[in-house]
């Protein structure tokens, strides 16, 4: 049994985390392309009315500032959902370490402004949801902050291993805003029904829970995953594996919720 563990470990443990960046990637490129259509398209078109599609909030008539900055943050949005994981293809990064370096300034700078648009959308202009949610994408967009600031200070010290383990901390810290959309989702098909929260003002136990299962959670998964990356133990390698499995199934079946129920019914 050792014996078997040992020879499918490695292999599984590749395999199940590129299964996890394929299905993830392909997840974000959708949302992305949501972003561009609707928020994008109409802005070319000057139709910022239909930016309320998704909430009746997002362009108020007169409020120049907040627009603007809710226009930059789903507009870097796109950005970083398009940048981010390609950062974490090596070919690219041992081929063409210039676009590597390049795309990692364009994003670490959208990091740091995104987070502070949101900080001013949440706190200023005020968010749907309630105080609760309003301080777990706080922590989310302190996470981002600190990860790109160790990023950026470890590849400017070249410290790659060091550098590369801030990265992944600051991807899935990116990505809280895509997984809240993808398990939110996913918890609707489970039930077709709001269970555990007011569809009305968007508060409940359920939408606090799932706050801090995709804005906070993740990072502890991306601690686990070096831990097991680094260690000579198949079993953790094999433990990790099924873990990020079923996280990954979650994944691709909230996705294909968010895609059908929520992201192509509004473009
Ligand atoms: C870094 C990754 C992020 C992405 C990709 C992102 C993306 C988006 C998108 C696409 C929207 C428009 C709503 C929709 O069409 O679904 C939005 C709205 C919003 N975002 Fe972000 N966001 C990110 C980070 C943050 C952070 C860190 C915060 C808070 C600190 C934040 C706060 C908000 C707020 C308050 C709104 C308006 C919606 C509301 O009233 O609840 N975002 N974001």
């Amino acid at each position: 049994m050792k014996q078997v563990i040992q020879t499918i470990a490695i292999p599984l443990f590749r395999n199940v985390t590129r299964f996890w960046f394929v299905v993830t990637y392909s997840g974000q490129l959708i949302f992305a392309y949501y972003i561009l259509m609707l928020y994008y398209r109409s802005a070319a078109l000057g139709d910022f009315e239909k930016w309320n599609t998704a909430n009746p909030h997002f362009y108020i008539k007169g409020d120049v500032t907040g627009n603007l900055i809710f226009g930059i943050h789903v507009a870097l949005a796109a950005v970083i959902t398009i940048l981010g994981p390609l950062q974490l293809v090596s070919k690219i990064r041992n081929k063409a370490p210039r676009i590597h370096r390049i795309c990692g300034r364009i994003y670490i700078f959208s990091a740091f402004l995104i987070s502070a648009a949101g900080l001013y959308l949440t706190w200023v202009r005020g968010s749907i949801g309630g105080p609760f949610s309003a301080i777990s994408i706080s922590i989310n967009a302190l996470i981002i902050i600190v990860s790109a600031f160790f990023a950026i200070k470890y590849a400017m010290q070249r410290n790659i291993k060091l550098h590369n383990q801030w990265a992944v901390h600051l991807l899935l810290a990116m990505s809280g805003v895509w997984l809240f959309r993808v398990f939110f989702m996913l918890w609707m098909l489970i039930h077709s029904a709001p269970v555990g929260f007011d569809p009305e003002t968007f508060t409940g136990p359920f939408l606090s829970a799932l706050g801090v299962f995709v804005y906070i959670l993740p990072q502890a998964v991306v601690a686990l995953y070096f831990s097991a990356k680094f260690s000579n133990s198949a079993n953790k390698k094999l433990a990790f594996s099924l873990l990020l499995l079923v996280i990954t199934i979650g994944i691709a079946v909230g996705t294909m919720g968010a895609i059908l129920g929520m992201w192509l019914p509004r473009i």
